[in-house]
């Protein structure tokens, strides 16, 4: 038979509202298998039960997701290799930091006609330059990869509140349509653009911009100097990318993966409220430590991506022309304070 089977991988915040999405498409469209794989890696909870049992038990993601049924034909899978050795649509949804170890993982392992799609919002740094996640997942599993991305805060859409995202593709617009059609509903309005590599880009570095707006929050410097900061990362953003990759286009950053993620994520991310506990401490809390307790496992992208951003400056010399991400990085690391935020303003009234 010909119907498509569907695999999550990863199942945190918004891994499992991502799985509740295609779950309850899946039930609707005649193309998909109902069922929709779910891999967790496992952990034990405090009540000494293991959280893919639980989440089986009661449909609902009790740590990453609580309150929020997933559909009765989400089906949680501990096991990765059997979590996706049926599907041949993989979503790729955890944290960047784990997914080459997890591409590793499944290399050779995963149906010959398989499409994949990344969630995920980050890039790997490596002696040779940068490689976004989808090309990872392109390279070591052979297969093609199309990214979603947008303005989409994982709580607000399990509410199921409207909002927009965008799905890059390369070639194939068919294979992106497909993805289309399995993540659209009436409250999540998904299109598509040619441009994987500069939609993959807005996702990743609107974190790096997150974690300013965050410091000018923990400043209280108010609303004019967070807008300032996001324009300036916007444009950050547009030449960092362009500069990787020429082939991106300018309209995607006025796409839900562009400015729209960019807005809602300095208004109510996590990156930006970690941020904001940081400059609110004086930098004298850790970013390991603030993640530790205000995130309860989920995972801060900004602070990493801040750090990758930084090696592909210093390597490439292209350090003076990307202040924001610079100095991003450097009060992260605690070598500047936290109102170095503002402080680099000969480099940012051009307009280009
Ligand atoms: P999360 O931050 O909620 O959760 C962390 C996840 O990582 C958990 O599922 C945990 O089990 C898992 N994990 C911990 N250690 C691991 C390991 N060693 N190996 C593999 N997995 C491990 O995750 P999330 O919110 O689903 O984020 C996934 C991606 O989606 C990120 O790139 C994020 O930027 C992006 N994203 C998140 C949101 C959001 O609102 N949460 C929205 C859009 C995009
Ligand atoms: P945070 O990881 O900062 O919460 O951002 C979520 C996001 O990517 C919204 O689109």
């Amino acid at each position: 038979e010909n119907k498509s089977r569907v695999a999550v991988i990863g199942s945190g915040n918004w891994g499992s509202v991502a799985a509740k999405l295609i779950a309850s498409n899946t039930l609707k469209l005649p193309s998909f298998h109902d069922e929709v794989r779910m891999w967790v890696f496992e952990e034990t909870l405090p009540s000494g039960k293991k959280l893919s049992a639980v989440i089986n038990q009661t449909n609902e993601n009790v740590k990453y997701l609580p309150g929020i049924k997933l559909g009765k034909n989400v089906v949680a899978d501990p096991d990765l290799e059997h979590a996706v050795t049926d599907s041949n649509m993989l979503v790729f949804v955890t944290p960047h930091q784990f997914m080459e170890g997890i591409c590793k993982r499944i290399q050779g392992k995963i149906r010959k006609d398989a499409q994949a799609i990344s969630l995920v919002k980050g890039m790997e740094v490596k002696r040779d330059g940068p490689s976004m996640i989808s090309t990872i997942i392109s390279q070591k599993l052979g297969i093609s990869c199309c990214v979603l991305m947008g303005a989409n805060i994982a709580n607000e859409i399990a509410q199921e509140n409207f909002s927009e995202a965008t799905v890059g593709y390369r070639e194939n617009k068919e294979i992106a349509e497909k993805w289309v059609h399995l993540f659209n509903t009436p409250f999540f309005s998904v299109s598509s653009v040619q441009d994987v590599e500069g939609v993959e880009l807005c996702g990743t570095l609107k974190n790096v911009v997150a974690i300013a707006a965050g410091f000018v929050d923990g400043l209280e410097m108010g609303n004019n100097t967070k807008a300032a900061i996001m324009r300036i990362g916007l444009r950050e953003m547009k030449a960092f990318s362009k500069l990787l990759f020429s082939s991106v286009k300018d309209n995607t950053f006025f796409e839900s993966c562009g400015v729209a993620d960019l807005i809602t994520t300095c208004l109510g991310g996590r990156n930006r409220k970690c941020a904001e506990a940081f400059a609110k401490h004086g930098g004298k809390r850790s970013f390991d430590e603030l993640e530790a307790e205000m995130l309860q496992g989920q995972k801060l992208q900004g602070v990493l991506t801040a750090k990758e951003v930084h090696e592909v400056l210093c390597h490439r010399g292209w350090l003076e022309s990307f202040p924001l991400f610079a100095t991003v990085h450097e009060i992260c690391i605690r070598r500047l304070p936290p109102a170095a935020i503002v402080k680099y303003s000969e480099h940012t009234h051009q307009h280009s």
